[in-house]
């Protein structure tokens, strides 16, 4: 149920009845009591371009607004419609919706495919703060477009490919003839210091090094298997941190910088044929409107590039996959990269006119003080050792609450620990950069996972106490139960508001207005106390806020527990 969108269709056809030609409009949710519910200001604009007074328009509107939905509009101040929602209509919607097994949200199959490329870690370096950024964000809106109905293809493009890999295989064979373990592959880190310090003082070892670029580059065996031991290991260490943090990435998602190897001499023939190639300091490039730098495609030396590899990724995404929207959840910092490689995209005709690009772009994520996240030494942050940090601060918070024992102890941990981490990252507007501050991620005030999973963790102790069958029906009588309803109805409007913009932050800035309205509704209306019908109501309301909380943190990635 779209309450949103409802509302915004009575009045357009109210419009319409009253010979009013209207642009599509939205209501918006009304900021104070005496306003209603839901107030249309569209009258104000009409009056302007139509030449007459917006109270003549507002009320000639709400002559022809009728609907069982609304209880009274009232026009106010200049020309505003004041719209109060009907708790007969409430009630049966919600009755409705507690029976439905999605909540009343509209997922029937959309014929539209969608990718997400996310994550998309190098191979030759630990995952650093921005690649957690991207991984949970992209899990988050592929969660949300396929709960929606679309088909989503998940695409790990990991950067297994580049000149650096000559060097730290020559290293690992140099392990290998020496006999020694792979001690050092657990740290990647580490492993990328050694190889190039080595690089550095060795000379022969350098050339060697250079000598097996190519060498991976035209498919010699001895080199490939090498590489393809240094990528597994590599990725092994990043399907650690995914499994940990509870992401639906796997290795079938992931299509590879170098699966698109071979496709690059035809990318550049395709742009070549449609005349979009200038040859400048012998390097092929493509110049843009608007912009002085050119993409370069192909260097003087015939090396490919980053560029290069992502038409490539273009071309086959949109003519093999056939995606018809296509996210790139990547750092902010490469949105010029993203602008002219989605431009030639297009004049190539790697993907048609009408594909969404979009470019799903995130800010840094920085310490208290402000400053980009790192170790103490300046280094990258090894994300397993977060994860494993957050767990155990969880620990402290709530064993400090409930006695739990230990094995419920060590999931509650993880669920709220995980979910803190994702939370504190999905809340902000993903465009800024966000301060990493473990005390408020995992505080039980304020927008914060935990707040919502102790919300969550709170009705159901609730429904135990109550230790019976859910048999009656909703009947919304005061004024928080109204706000509490009009909330639960506006769930499927904000989930595709979130898709549309790909916001995360829509949606759990709603959830958290949710739980606080739940929260008051709490305080304010005895539930076990009560005489049956209206005890029946209330728990079925509060039962039907639970499943809409743990469905929105689900699409999230974050998990709820039944005792906090
Ligand atoms: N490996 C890249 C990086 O770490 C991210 C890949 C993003 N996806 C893409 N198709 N370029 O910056």
């Amino acid at each position: 149920m779209k309450l949103k969108s409802t509302i915004n269709t009575i009045i357009s056809s109210a419009l319409q009845e009253a010979g009013i030609d209207a642009p599509t409009l939205s209501v918006t949710n009304a900021t104070r009591k005496e306003f209603g519910d839901f107030q249309y200001n569209g009258a104000m604009s009409l009056a302007k371009s139509l030449g007459t007074n917006p109270r003549e328009i507002a009320s000639n509107v709400s002559k022809y607004i009728d609907s069982n939905a609304i209880e009274k509009v009232e026009i106010a101040g200049p020309g505003f419609v004041n719209i109060w929602i009907d708790n007969n209509w409430l009630s049966q919607e919600l009755n409705a919706i507690s029976k439905d097994k999605n909540l009343g949200i509209s997922r029937d199959k959309k014929n539209q495919k969608i990718i997400v490329d996310y994550s998309g870690p190098n191979m030759a370096k630990e995952m650093h703060v921005g690649h957690l950024r991207s991984t949970i964000i992209g899990d988050t809106l592929s969660n949300l477009f396929e709960f929606l109905g679309y088909e989503v293809i998940r695409q790990n493009h990991i950067g297994d490919w580049g000149t650096q890999f000559g060097m730290l295989i020559a290293y690992l064979e140099e392990i290998q003839n020496e006999g020694r373990s792979y001690e050092e592959l657990k740290d990647l880190e580490h492993f990328y210091k050694l190889a190039k310090a080595k690089f550095d003082s060795d000379t022969s070892f350098a050339n060697k090094a250079r000598e097996y670029v190519v060498k991976i580059q035209s498919g010699d065996n001895h080199c490939l298997e090498l590489w393809q031991k240094f990528i597994d290991t590599s990725l092994a260490h990043c399907e650690e941190v995914y499994d940990k943090l509870g992401i639906k990435l796997t290795k079938n998602d992931v299509r590879a910088e170098s699966s698109y190897n071979d496709m690059l001499p035809q990318v550049i023939k395709d742009l070549e044929n449609k005349g979009l190639i200038t040859i400048s300091d012998g390097a092929k490039c493509v110049f843009l409107p608007n912009s002085e730098v050119p993409l370069i495609v192909q260097k003087s030396d015939g090396g490919y590039l980053y560029a290069t590899t992502d038409l490539a990724a273009l071309k086959y995404r949109g003519q093999m996959l056939g995606a018809k929207r296509i996210c790139y959840v990547v750092d902010a910092r490469q949105s010029e990269h993203f602008s002219k490689v989605f431009w030639v995209s297009k004049e190539a005709g790697f993907v048609e006119t009408d594909t969404s690009l979009e470019h799903i772009a995130f800010g840094t994520m920085m310490d208290r003080s402000g400053k980009p996240f790192k170790t103490r030494d300046g280094g990258t942050v090894k994300l397993i050792h977060l994860l494993d940090e957050a767990i155990v601060r969880a620990k402290d918070t709530i064993s400090s609450k409930e006695a739990l024992d230990n094995d419920t102890l060590e999931h509650t941990a993880k669920v709220i620990g995980i979910g803190a981490l994702k939370y504190a990252d999905l809340s902000v507007n993903r465009e800024s950069n966000y301060i990493f501050d473990w005390d408020k991620m995992l505080s039980f005030d304020g927008n914060t996972a935990l707040y919502m999973q102790y919300a969550y963790a709170r009705i159901q102790s609730i429904l135990r106490r109550f230790d019976g069958e859910l048999n009656g029906t909703i009947n919304i009588q005061s004024d928080i139960e109204h706000k509490l309803a009009i909330a639960l109805l506006e769930f499927d409007d904000i989930l595709a508001k979130t898709a549309n913009d790909a916001m995360p932050n829509y949606l759990t800035g709603y959830l958290y207005e949710l739980a606080t309205l739940f929260m008051q509704f709490y305080e304010l209306s005895p539930i076990l106390k009560e005489a049956d019908e209206i005890k029946m109501s209330r728990l079925l309301l509060a039962d039907l806020t639970a499943k809409t909380i743990k469905q929105g943190l689900s699409i999230l990635g974050i998990e709820v527990v039944d005792k906090l």
